[in-house]
């Protein structure tokens, strides 16, 4: 059964109904404490921000903040038992500053592309902020990764936490209010799940998506160029040089872009049209109903770590990091470069709103937008 369970407050440490199932038995006090605390984090502007520990039996421990919904820290072992976070985030809110590309964060009103920010719905234009060039990119100026969320953590047999954000009629130029939830679940299985749910009181495109950087060797040092990475996509969605589709379908099948087997991610990145060098592209998923199907799984050898990537979405952007370039610094003070983490953010099209030939993404009055995407994290 479902309960919130009231807060205790222990030097300013919220403990949120941690499940101390494990620590009966007193001989085994190291075992993982199971559940969610909260801390006070930070300050955005003059709204206090919080920070969420969400621990499971195997004593994964993954950090979400209310702020933009941002995955801070994800801590796993490798296969020497030794523990590190496989994904990019700082400690401090502050330090998510404009320069950072949307480190862990949740991505909306529109995920991606959406060309010269101009779309029509039933013949009325709307136009949006531009913030990539001359294009809308991830929901504009301030998107979902920059707005503070209200959260309410519970604790099941599992823990989750359940972020929730009112997009106003107008936001970035989007037309209707846009009611969002978002829940994360971290799994026995060592599985992050996000429920994404929408509802809207006016036409819009929506397109919401998770943006973690992950780097499974568990040190940013190391580029992902030797993780290996099988996407389950026959086609992608070329671009043109403002990374918008052409519209086309293309075969993967004879390009740098087949990763239908396992493949390293460095051998044919060179022959990637850029610049930037790398994969910034538009898988178009093999199996593209509406249950949860496997969309992409990556390997990296050195620590054993494993990461199955699962959705209801139709396709996902496979980013390698083109646009890190070292100017950016993580918390031991050491610079975050090009190709050191991966993104796989399972989406729509991008530029649907602007390409009938796509899956559409305009979600109407009376409908509910349903996704869910599983990041599933193993040791071979
Ligand atoms: C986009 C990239 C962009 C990155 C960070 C990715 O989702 O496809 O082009 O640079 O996000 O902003």
């Amino acid at each position: 059964m479902k309960k919130r369970i009231n807060l205790i407050n222990l030097s300013g440490l919220l403990i949120i109904g941690s499940i101390f199932t494990s620590c009966m038995n007193k001989t085994t006090s190291t075992a993982p404490k199971q559940g969610i605390t909260k801390q006070a984090w930070d300050s955005v502007g003059k709204q206090a921000v919080d920070l969420y520990t969400l621990t499971n039996k195997n004593g994964v421990e993954i950090k979400i903040s209310n702020y933009g919904g941002k995955v801070t820290s994800w801590i796993t072992k490798d296969k020497s038992g030794k523990s590190s976070s496989i994904v990019l985030g700082f400690d401090s809110a502050k330090k998510y500053t404009p320069a950072v590309p949307y480190f862990g964060a949740l991505i909306g009103r529109y995920g991606n592309r959406i060309a010269k920010g101009k779309f029509k719905i039933d013949g009325k234009e709307y136009t949006l902020a531009t913030n990539d060039h001359t294009n809308h990119l991830h929901g504009g100026n301030i998107g979902f990764d920059k707005v503070v969320w209200t959260a309410d953590p519970i604790v099941d047999t599992v823990s989750s936490l359940t972020l929730n954000y009112l997009s106003k009629d107008g936001e970035e130029g989007y037309p209707g209010n846009l009611k969002v939830t978002v829940k994360y679940t971290l799994t026995d299985a060592d599985e992050l799940k996000i429920e994404y749910t929408a509802t809207t009181d006016k036409a819009t495109p929506v397109n919401l998506t998770n943006h973690s950087y992950f780097n499974l060797s568990g040190d940013h040092t190391n580029t992902i160029l030797d993780e290996e990475i099988q996407i389950n996509a026959d086609k992608y969605t070329p671009v043109d040089a403002g990374l918008i589709p052409t519209g086309e379908l293309k075969a993967v099948a004879g390009t740098p872009f087949d990763f239908t087997k396992p493949t390293k991610i460095g051998t044919h990145i060179n022959e990637v049209p850029g610049p930037p060098v790398g994969y910034d592209h538009n898988f178009v998923l093999r199996n593209s109903d509406t249950t949860v199907h496997q969309a992409a799984v990556v390997y990296d050898a050195m620590s054993g770590r494993q990461l199955e990537v699962l959705t209801t979405e139709p396709a996902i952007q496979f980013y390698t990091g083109n646009f890190l370039d070292g100017t950016l610094k993580a918390d031991d003070g050491k610079p975050i470069t090009q190709h050191t983490a991966l993104c796989l953010e399972t989406q729509h099209y991008p530029d649907s709103p602007n390409e009938p030939s796509f899956p559409s993404t305009i979600l109407k009055p009376g409908e509910t937008l349903h996704s869910t995407t599983i990041y599933k994290v193993t040791v071979r």
